[in-house]
């Protein structure tokens, strides 16, 4: 969800402002699952390494987090939105974590789901799929790919088939590096509090458009 601060930052504004309209268009979309028939939206809400921000701009985004799950869990559980949360979440406030598996449980019956990725960071989680599966390997210690990503935090989401990044940036910063082995990607240069179903809708057009071979022919 990139460019929460440099929208801000045209606009004259905090960044906490940029943050603050960022999930206004984190709500836009979530509302935006059902019309559209998304199985699955994961956003990337903060990073293993966005803890090097300064102790301010953290403080904001953990109480926007705080006050996103307070405000839209009654609409989460009414449209069917099932929360999910990946990456090392639990070690987050014990309040917010608790705040997390009260909602986990309260949406767990929903349709469509909703992934946040906290404290996340694809090698953190690739390692730590790794290692458990290494726990469970036989006597030559083999590992193969689907014991890995049995141990993945998305193991019970639908694949990657679509990855997006606003903002004019055009690098994966360390999310979801395994599950995008055969996603497509689309770099855009909106910045996200600008980002809208519309321009969702037509990611998704330009991804109905592309030929996906799998390394077939
Ligand atoms: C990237 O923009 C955005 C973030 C690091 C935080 C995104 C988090 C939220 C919008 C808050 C809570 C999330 C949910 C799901 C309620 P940036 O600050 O890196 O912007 P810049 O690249 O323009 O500086």
């Amino acid at each position: 969800m990139d460019g929460n601060g440099r929208w801000a930052k045209k606009r004259g504004l905090p960044r906490a402002v940029g943050h603050q309209r960022g999930v206004e268009a984190v709500r836009r979309l979530v509302r935006a699952l059902e019309p559209m028939e998304l199985d699955c939206l994961t956003l990337y809400a903060f990073s293993s390494e966005n803890w090097k921000r300064s102790e301010d701009e953290v403080d904001d985004l953990m109480n926007l987090m705080r006050r996103f799950i307070k405000s839209d869990l009654p609409e989460f559980i009414e449209n069917g939105v099932k929360l999910k949360i990946i990456g090392d979440w639990r070690a987050l406030a014990p309040d917010i974590v608790a705040m997390l598996e009260d909602a986990l449980e309260q949406t767990a019956g929903g349709r469509q789901s909703l992934a946040v990725a906290l404290n996340y960071g694809a090698q953190d989680e690739i390692a730590r799929a790794a290692s458990a599966a290494a726990r469970e390997a036989g006597g030559d210690g083999t590992i193969s790919p689907e014991a890995i990503e049995r141990h993945l935090d998305t193991h019970d989401l639908p694949q990657l088939d679509l990855l997006i990044r606003t903002s004019g940036e055009i690098r994966l910063s360390n999310f979801l590096l395994w599950q995008a082995a055969y996603a497509e990607m689309l770099f855009v240069d909106t910045l996200w509090p600008d980002f809208k179903p519309e321009h969702l809708s037509q990611a998704l057009d330009d991804f109905a458009r592309r030929e996906r071979r799998y390394g077939g022919r």
